[in-house]
C-alpha cells in the first residue's frame, strides 16, 4: 500500500550532481542496508508474479544481482546472472545496448536458459529501459519466455518502463522519481 512505499521511497538517498553536474542519483545501498526495507522491497517486486510459473531470475548486474538473489530464493526458483561484457566464464552471447556517451554489451551464459523456460527480469533502477530492453533481446534470444520485469526504482521522464512495456512486458516498480 501507500504508506508502505512511501516509507521504501524515504529509505532511498538522492545525491545531487552524483557522477556529474545535473544528475540526482538515487542510491539505493540505504535501502539495501535496512532490514525492513530490503525484506518488504524483495517482498513488493516478487509479490505481482508468485501466483505465475517463474523458472529462473535473471538480475542484471550489479545491483539487480542483489536483489535478483533473494527475490529468486523467495519465489523457490534459479539465478541467473546477466553480466557486463568479459566476466562470464563459460561461452555467452551478448547484446549491446545504448548509452549516453557510446555503447556497451551485456552478457549471458549461452546455455543459461533450456527452451521455454520462464524468465522474471530483476534490477534496482529503469532509467531509459536501455540494460533492461538489452537484457529483453538476450532473454528472447536464449529461448526464455519473459514472465515480466521488476524494479525498485523508476524515472518515468525516460520512458524505460514504457518501453519495455511496448514489447508486451509485464512491468512493476515500486517507486517513481522525476527529475528534481
Ligand atoms: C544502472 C541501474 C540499471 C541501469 C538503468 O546500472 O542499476 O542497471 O543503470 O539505466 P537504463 O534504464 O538507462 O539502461 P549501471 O549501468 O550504472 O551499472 P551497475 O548496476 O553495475 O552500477
Ligand atoms: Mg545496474
Amino acid at each position: 500500500g501507500e504508506v508502505f512505499v512511501r516509507g521504501l521511497k524515504d529509505l532511498i538517498r538522492t545525491i545531487p550532481d552524483y557522477p556529474k553536474p545535473g544528475i540526482m542519483f538515487r542510491d539505493v545501498t540505504t535501502l539495501l542496508g535496512d532490514a525492513k526495507g530490503l525484506k518488504t522491497a524483495v517482498a513488493a517486486m516478487a509479490e505481482p508474479f508468485e501466483g505465475e510459473r517463474v523458472d529462473a531470475v535473471a538480475g542484471i548486474e550489479a545491483r539487480g544481482f542483489i536483489l535478483g538473489g533473494a527475490i529468486a530464493d523467495r519465489l523457490g526458483c534459479g539465478f541467473i546472472p546477466i553480466r557486463k561484457k568479459g566476466k562470464l566464464p563459460w561461452k555467452t552471447i551478448g547484446q549491446e545496448y545504448t548509452l549516453e556517451y557510446g555503447v556497451d554489451v551485456i552478457e549471458i551464459h549461452e546455455d543459461a536458459l533450456a527452451p521455454g523456460q520462464r524468465v522474471l527480469i530483476v534490477d534496482d533502477l529503469i532509467a531509459t529501459g536501455g540494460t533492461a530492453d538489452a537484457a529483453v533481446k538476450l532473454l528472447r534470444r536464449s529461448k526464455g519466455e519473459i514472465v515480466g520485469a521488476t524494479f525498485i526504482i523508476d524515472l518515468p521522464e525516460l520512458g524505460g518502463l514504457e518501453l519495455v512495456k511496448s514489447h508486451g512486458i509485464p512491468c512493476h516498480a515500486l517507486v517513481a522519481f522525476d527529475g528534481h
